[in-house]
């Protein structure tokens, strides 16, 4: 009974880890795509055809329902690999949806019409692919009407985490978030919107000031998920055992992770 969970890179580790402290009993399969990271700067064929390889790795781990813990995968294939490649007795799910019903404080699976919200002007932070595909836009439009989403396309940031260059992923958040006050000067609310940035909230959060509630998706897609196994207990497929993969180095991958999550991670090639 694993659940897999696949990212591009790094990123994922933050749903991970916040779905080990909500569901320690549930072995997981992590997957990180490192060899293709970033993906935010791929066209949507492409991070299609990266995603679905990936997927399908945990689909042959045991997995029979996986988290896309990133983003971009969520963003520019998830429509498309739900319509017309999941297999029917496997499931994907994105990390989207979970963020937007918090941000319009609904209830999980709250089909009811759109309405106003508390909050009116959000600032977006995500990679230049989720930015440009309005996903975002697009999911939020069916829950909520009347809020004003300015969108921050954040090069440089999955690269320079991926790279463990923290200086430079802080001088690089703190660069996106001038650049996205200069178009929407005081926000209510900021989404980061790629799993890598909950490893920057704290200079997100000091950049933006006490005021802007900070969403990041890691307990949300826990919870989330949590909520969906009670629905479908069937679906935590038939591996029994949690793993760490990657189509990267993985020495390289294993000492980034432990230095991210603070305790030893061991990844083993994919
Ligand atoms: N963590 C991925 C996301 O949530 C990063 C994408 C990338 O590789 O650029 O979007």
């Amino acid at each position: 009974m694993a659940v897999g969970i696949f990212d591009s890179g790094l990123g994922g580790l933050t749903v991970l880890d916040a779905v080990q402290r909500r569901l320690p009993d549930l072995p997981l399969v992590y997957l990180g795509d490192n060899a293709h990271a970033p993906y935010g700067v791929r066209d949507a064929d492409d991070v299609y055809d990266l995603t679905t390889t990936a997927v399908d790795r945990l689909f042959q781990a045991g997995c029979d329902l996986v988290i896309l813990a990133c983003n971009t995968a969520s963003a520019a294939a998830l429509r498309r690999m739900q319509e017309s490649w999941v297999p029917a007795n496997k499931r994907v799910l994105g990390v989207f949806v979970p963020l937007i019903e918090a941000l319009t404080e609904r209830q999980w699976g709250d089909n009811s019409p759109p309405r106003e919200v508390a909050v009116k002007h959000v600032a977006l932070f995500a990679t230049p692919a989720t930015v440009s595909s309005r996903a975002f836009q697009r999911e939020l439009a069916f829950r909520a009407i009347g809020v004003d989403v300015e969108a921050q396309a954040c090069g440089g940031v999955v690269d320079a985490i991926e790279d463990g260059d923290l200086i430079l992923a802080e001088a690089l958040v703190r660069s996106h978030v001038d650049a996205l006050r200069r178009k929407m000067p005081t926000p209510e609310a900021a989404i980061l919107g790629c799993t890598h940035y909950p490893l920057m909230q704290e200079v997100f959060q000091d950049a933006l000031g006490a005021n802007v509630a900070v969403y990041s998706q890691a307990n949300l897609v826990a919870e989330s998920l949590a909520d969906y196994l009670i629905r479908h207990p069937k679906m935590t497929g038939p591996g029994e055992v949690s793993q760490f993969l990657t189509t990267g180095e993985p020495k390289r991958v294993s000492s980034r992770a432990t230095q991210f999550l603070r305790r030893q991670i061991i990844f083993e090639a994919a």
